[in-house]
C-alpha cells in the first residue's frame, strides 16, 4: 500500500529522527509530529483503495490514534544475490570505506543494545535484513533499530563486558576466532561474500573510530547535550500520544524511560573508553 497526497504525488517530508550523537543516517521509526503533514496523511489514507490483502491493515490505519511512519531508505537489504551482486561491483576503496561504515553502525548498536543486526556484541546470528546498502541516503543504513534496556544488574554487566571485549578486539584484533569473525560467517552466509582480512581491519576501525569519536563527546560534554535534545524531542513526542501502560499496568513515565535509555549510552560508551584506554 503506497500513500498519496491531494497530488497524486507520494507523501514525502515525513519526519525522522536523525540521532545526533551518532553523526550517522540512522533512521528512527517515528509518530509524525507535524500537524498539517499529519492531516494531509490522514486525509490521504481516508480516499486509499486496498487491495485485497491490505484492507483489514488500512481499516487498522484509518481508525488509530496515531500513526507511525518512517523514511522510505530506497537501497537493497544486506541479503541474497542483490547484496552480493551490489559488493561485487564496488572498486576496492569503495567496499573499504564501506566496510568501515558497517564498522560505525556495529558501534552504533553497542550504544543502544540493537542485538537484531551484527552478531558482534551478541552471541547470535545476526539479521542482515536490518541492513540497507546503496541508498541515496548513505552506503550504509541502520533500519528496524531500537534501544533495548537491560534491566537486570547482572546482565547488565554481562552486556557492558562484551561491548568492552568486542571494542577491545576491534583494537588488538583477536588471538583466534573473535566476534569478528562472527561478523564476518554472517555477511559470508547472507551475501556469499567472503570478506578480506583488511576489510574486516577497516571494519574494526570504524568500530574504534566511532567509539573514539564518542568518547572524546563525551568528555568534551557534547555527548550529554546531544543526549538532552534527543530526550526533549522524544518527550515532546510522547506528550501528544495517549498514554501507556508499563509492563506493570501502571502508567509508564515517558520521562524515566528516555532516562534509562540515556543511561544505557552513557554506561556503553564509558565501556567503550575503558577498553579504548586499556589498548593505549
Ligand atoms: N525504512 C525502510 N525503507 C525501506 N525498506 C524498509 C524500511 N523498513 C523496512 N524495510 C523493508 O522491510 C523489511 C522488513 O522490515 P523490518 O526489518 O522493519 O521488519 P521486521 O518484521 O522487524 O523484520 P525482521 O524481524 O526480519 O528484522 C526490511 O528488511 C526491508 O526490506
Ligand atoms: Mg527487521
Amino acid at each position: 500500500m503506497e500513500i498519496f497526497d491531494s497530488h497524486g504525488e507520494k507523501v514525502r517530508g515525513w519526519e525522522v529522527c536523525n540521532l545526533p550523537c551518532a553523526n550517522y543516517p540512522v533512521k528512527l521509526k517515528y509518530p509524525v509530529p507535524v500537524k498539517s503533514e499529519s492531516n494531509l496523511i490522514r486525509s490521504a489514507l481516508k480516499r486509499a483503495e486496498a487491495e485485497e490483502g491490505d484492507r483489514m491493515q488500512v481499516e487498522f490505519l484509518k481508525r488509530g490514534a496515531s500513526l507511525t511512519l518512517q523514511e522510505y531508505i530506497n537501497g537493497i537489504v544486506m541479503m541474497g544475490t542483490p547484496a552480493q551482486e551490489y559488493l561485487q561491483g564496488l572498486e576496492p576503496s569503495a567496499r573499504g570505506a564501506l566496510c568501515e561504515k558497517l564498522g560505525r553502525l556495529m558501534a552504533f548498536d553497542m550504544l543502544i543494545n540493537n542485538f537484531d543486526r551484527f552478531p558482534l556484541a551478541w552471541p547470535n546470528d545476526g539479521n542482515l535484513g536490518n541492513v540497507m546498502l546503496g541508498a541515496s541516503q548513505g552506503s550504509v543504513v541502520g533500519i528496524d533499530q531500537c534501544v533495548s534496556l537491560i534491566k537486570h544488574p547482572t546482565g547488565l554487566q554481562d552486556y557492558l563486558g562484551r561491548v568492552k571485549r568486542a571494542v577491545d578486539e576491534a583494537t588488538k584484533g583477536a588471538a583466534s576466532r573473535g566476534r569478528f569473525q562472527a561478523v564476518r560467517d554472517a555477511i559470508n552466509l547472507n551475501t556469499g561474500i567472503e570478506l578480506a582480512e583488511e576489510e574486516v581491519a577497516q571494519m574494526r576501525s570504524g568500530v574504534v573510530s566511532f567509539m573514539t569519536e564518542l568518547a572524546d563527546m563525551s568528555a568534551s560534554g557534547a555527548l550529554e547535550k546531544s543526549l538532552q535534545s534527543v530526550s526533549d524531542e522524544l518527550i515532546a513526542v510522547t506528550a501528544s500520544l495517549p498514554a501507556r501502560l508499563d509492563p506493570m499496568g501502571s502508567p509508564g513515565s515517558p520521562q524515566l524511560m528516555v532516562n534509562e535509555f540515556c543511561d544505557l549510552v552513557r554506561k556503553a560508551v564509558a565501556a567503550g573508553q575503558e577498553a579504548l584506554s586499556s589498548s593505549e
